[in-house]
């Protein structure tokens, strides 16, 4: 086996899993105000942008080759119900039509759910303790809608709601947005892998945790049995998430599914790479080269990634 590892030209020739920026989605946190540019305590490198600011990272991207950013919105106020999710003039639905009108060919993509919008931090409207399912597909649809309509290139629903993507599907095609693709969230695992994104978009659960609706960590064939059903749905892209603790699901959906797959390297993922390599104990160069690597391997078309502008910036 070693007679093609003996140099450089040969490995590059033998090589089977190339990662390109054409991969990349780059996640942005948006919300409103003016020349903000808010570190994230908990990921190093990553930020809280108004509008306009948001607009000035993603030219940079845009320069750098990658395709697509993915938004999520810190709002100036929540409630019970989340209602912030579809307001036209929310962070997210500005931060569409600023991108938009900037940058045309940068693909916008919007994800969707309530954990953001809404007080206690749960992902749909409760009823009593407990998330109703049926409540919050209603939500989904109106905050679909409202991205759509604010230009958004996909929707990308992820808050596990049973129904979410025919419901969503139904709504976006009733309004006239036919086009519009739905990259769903379909097998989402429950875990401590989401600490620092809560930290950074507020979203922590005030009570309680997302083990209702969020996947348990330990079922592999459950996940395969929600992404058949978003297939069913009407889903374009399925996604699985988090990446490098669920190798073995995306390998998995990949043999068994043909749509494009998208694997979502999640926020600790990030922030572990960080803090060692702030410490001086790991290569982070190498190591984020290898982790969206193995994520490619494993099966992903497609990596959300807050490691993208980096990455682009190192393999320009
Ligand atoms: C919203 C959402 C979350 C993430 C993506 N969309 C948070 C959660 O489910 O708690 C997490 C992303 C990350 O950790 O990087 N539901």
């Amino acid at each position: 086996m070693r007679r093609l590892r003996a140099n450089p030209t040969l490995r590059r020739m033998v090589r089977e899993t190339h990662v390109t920026v054409d991969d990349l989605i780059a996640p942005l946190f948006v919300q409103t105000g003016a020349g903000v540019r808010e570190p994230i305590a908990s990921m190093p490198g990553q930020f809280r942008f108004s509008i306009e600011q948001a607009v000035l990272e993603a030219r940079e991207l845009h320069e750098l080759g990658l395709p697509a950013v993915i938004l999520f919105g810190i709002p100036d106020s929540k409630d019970a119900t989340g209602t912030g999710a579809y307001d036209a003039d929310g962070p997210v639905p500005q931060a569409i039509r600023a991108l938009k009108s900037a940058l045309p060919e940068m693909c916008v993509i919007a994800d969707v759910c309530a954990c953001e919008y809404t007080s206690h931090g749960h992902c749909g409207i409760l009823h009593e303790h407990s998330v109703d399912n049926d409540q919050t597909l209603e939500l989904l649809q109106r905050a679909s809608v409202c991205y759509a309509q604010a230009g958004a290139d996909i929707v990308a629903p992820s808050d596990m709601m049973d129904g979410r993507v025919a419901a969503i599907r139904q709504a976006l095609d009733a309004a006239q947005y036919s086009e519009v693709p739905i990259m769903s969230y379909a097998a989402k695992f429950a875990g401590a892998f989401y600490g620092p994104f809560r930290d950074a978009a507020g979203s922590t659960p005030s009570f309680g945790d997302r083990r209702s609706y969020q996947m348990d960590a330990a079922n592999r064939r459950e996940a395969l049995r929600e992404m058949e059903l978003d297939i069913e749905e009407g889903a374009d892209v399925l996604m699985v998430k988090p990446a490098l603790f669920c190798l073995d699901i995306l390998r998995e959906a990949r043999d068994r599914f043909d749509l494009p797959m998208c694997a979502y390297n999640v926020s600790s993922e990030y922030s572990m790479i960080k803090a060692a390599g702030q410490l001086g104990w790991i290569d982070e160069a190498r190591l984020i080269d290898e982790t969206l690597l193995s994520i490619k391997r494993a099966g992903a078309d497609l990596i959300i990634t807050y490691h993208a502008k980096e990455w682009a910036q190192l393999n320009r």
